[in-house]
């Protein structure tokens, strides 16, 4: 495990789009495992200025996310699938044919999950997955459970995660109750893991995942497990872990 110390989300933001950009520019053809939530928004302002700049070609990138709110369509925009189209799909040259998000309007979970394994095996697997963290430890939307979840699965969405996401909507009764999500095992299947974590009220979640116990109670935790992981971040998130 890489632990990367950045000094502010600006630079966290632009040290995670290098190393982004270098597995594009090393695979031209990659699997990028994408992420939403406010952490990597600065990240994908990089990516975008760089292809902008005509650095970064994404022609040939396919990109796979890690979640959906159940219920909400592409043009809803809270969805996630709206959030990447604006923040980084549609100002990059990536062909939208080959941008993969869970179907938050797939009613039957089962199909659903089974649906986006496949096609994560069918694209060759996760070259890079991206991750933030949530201030209870999730990954995707994979809640604190008493077991880590293997597949792409719909979960139910925890108080927490509800409070903290209804800054998006306009109230928290307007938060969607379930998502779809990759499960812990589709992550750790990646071949690289890229996790981003910033800000003070990050700092006790991060020292628990990335120096405590691994346990599905902080099911971040996991990745201490994984070969290759690279965790970035700024100074106030990694100030309970040390040097
Ligand atoms: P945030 O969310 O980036 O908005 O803090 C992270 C997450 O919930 O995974």
């Amino acid at each position: 495990m890489r632990i990367i110390r950045a000094k502010d989300y600006e630079d966290m933001s632009r040290k995670a789009a290098a190393v982004l950009a270098a597995q594009v520019t090393v695979k031209p053809d990659c699997v990028l495992g994408l992420a939403t939530g406010s952490t990597p928004i600065g990240t994908y302002d990089c990516l975008a200025q760089w292809c902008k700049e005509g650095v970064l070609d994404f022609s040939r990138v396919s990109t796979v996310n890690l979640d959906e709110y159940r219920g909400l369509d592409h043009e809803n925009d809270q969805s996630y699938y709206y959030f990447m189209n604006k923040n980084l799909f549609s100002r990059i040259n990536i062909d939208p044919a080959h941008t993969h998000v869970p179907n938050g309007m797939e009613p039957d979970p089962e199909k659903e999950s089974k649906r986006y394994e496949e096609l994560i095996r069918s694209l060759g697997g996760i070259d890079i997955q991206l991750l933030g963290i949530g201030h209870d430890g999730h990954i995707g939307f994979n809640e604190p459970n008493s077991f880590f979840d293997k597949y792409t699965h719909c979960v139910d969405l925890t108080e927490m995660t509800i409070e903290a996401n209804k800054r998006f909507f306009a109230s928290a009764d307007e938060v969607p109750r379930q998502a779809y999500t990759m499960g812990i095992g589709t992550i750790m299947h990646a071949r690289k893991l890229l996790m981003i974590v910033s800000g003070e009220d990050k700092a006790d979640i991060a020292a628990a995942a990335f120096c405590g116990e691994v346990k599905p109670e902080v099911p971040a935790s996991i990745i201490q497990f994984h070969p290759d992981v690279t965790i970035i971040g700024d100074e106030a998130a990694l100030s309970k872990i040390p040097e």
